[in-house]
């Protein structure tokens, strides 16, 4: 066994050296003992309930042209939707009868006036019809801060914009170069966001091509520096029809990829212990049980889809991405039966929010 994880893991905290020993544990005894680390540092600090987002991907129409994703705008054979405000508010009552304390809304980036006006207007829509209980977040991309700002008046209060690499230099790499994609502008939404008063997400990708793993221990020191309240990231996995997928030859195995990415969460909650991590889809895409698996290293957050099931086939980013025809009823009673497993129950009816967060905002304390 490799000298040190045992002294790491009893460190009150870690270095940036520390944290590199515990994601090149490669051998399944030091990852388990990682694992149960974190899972006792989550039970600790934010408890035994898997909080719940109902997931919307309200449009798969996107401006930007990210290398590595399903849906970027040069992709010619994705079908384009939106779903009918209608379709939306009818999922959210779903989310909400059936017991989501949350829901996420999800769409491509699109920076038009008529745009932000039909998610505002939706926001209102979803407060109304659940008599603001619940809770929503967004995740639309970068937008000018007017915008954050009108969607945080109107009833959203966390939001998702994953950094992708918090390394300049490979953010540039995976994204076009050109003045729709830069890594300034990716910050700077992040600072408007957090001064807003939004619960604030972010996340990165693993294993993506060139990505070391000093790159991922400096990724987790950046969202202890930014302060986020939300963690969501997962493997990266590649779409055959993007750029990106030339370099599939050079890629970490899959099995490495997912071990990696469970390492990420785990190590992220020894050092963030009361924020929320998202066992992401991505997971799940390379194990059935993958997201389980996220839970036990220490995320506490569940996104099942609650897309129209007719849609959900135009939302690819990446090949292999599950739960195309899987409702979220079947896949709550699965996931209910699996967690009972590792000592953890669903978190019905409530907002689930990041114990990490400090409100500015009263009205949106609850
Ligand atoms: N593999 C894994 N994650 C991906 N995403 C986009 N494309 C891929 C891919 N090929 C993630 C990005 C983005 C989120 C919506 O989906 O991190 O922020
Ligand atoms: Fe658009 Fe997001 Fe995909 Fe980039 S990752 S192309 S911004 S949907």
């Amino acid at each position: 066994m490799k000298k040190g994880i045992d002294k790491i893991l009893a460190k009150r905290s870690l270095q940036k050296e520390d944290i590199i020993v515990l994601l090149s544990t490669f051998s399944s005894d030091e990852r388990f003992k990682v694992f149960a680390k974190a899972n006792q540092v989550k039970k600790k600090y934010v408890g035994k309930k898997v909080a719940l987002r109902g997931l919307i991907e309200y449009s798969n129409v996107c401006r930007k042209n990210c290398l590595y994703c399903g849906i970027r705008s040069e992709n010619k054979d994705v079908h384009r939707y939106t779903i009918e405000k209608k379709d939306v508010l009818d999922a959210s009552k779903y989310a909400l009868d059936s017991g989501f304390g949350s829901i996420v809304l999800q769409s491509g980036e699109l920076c038009t006036e008529k745009h932000s006006g039909i998610i505002g207007e939706m926001l209102e829509g979803i407060k109304s019809l659940s008599d603001d209980k619940i809770g929503i977040t967004l995740s639309c991309g970068e937008q000018k801060k007017e915008v954050y700002q009108d969607w945080f008046d109107k009833g959203a209060h966390r939001y998702l914009l994953r950094i992708e690499s918090s390394k300049r230099e490979l953010f540039e790499r995976i994204h076009p170069n050109n003045k729709s994609h830069s890594y300034d502008e990716r910050i700077r939404c992040l600072r408007d966001l957090k001064s807003i008063g939004y619960q604030l997400g972010t996340g990165v990708m693993i294993g993506l091509p060139g990505q070391t793993i000093e790159d991922l221990a400096d990724d987790l020191l950046f969202f202890k520096v930014i302060e986020v309240d939300m963690v969501g990231m997962g493997p990266y996995l590649e779409h055959s029809k993007t750029p990106m997928y030339n370099e599939k030859d050079n890629l970490l195995p899959l099995n490495q990829r997912f071990s990696l990415s469970l390492l990420m969460i785990a190590v992220l909650r020894i050092i963030m212990k009361d924020i929320n991590i998202a066992a992401s889809t991505a997971l799940q895409a390379i194990d059935p049980c993958g997201r389980e698996h996220g839970l036990f290293a220490g995320a506490n957050v569940i996104m099942p889809n609650i897309t129209p099931l007719k849609y959900r086939e135009e939302y690819i980013l990446y090949n292999n991405k599950p739960g195309v025809n899987e409702t979220a009823d079947n896949y709550l009673n699965r996931l209910e039966k699996n967690i009972e497993g590792i000592g953890e129950e669903i978190l019905y009816g409530e907002w689930g929010d990041s114990k990490h967060f400090k409100p500015k905002n009263p009205h949106h304390l609850r």
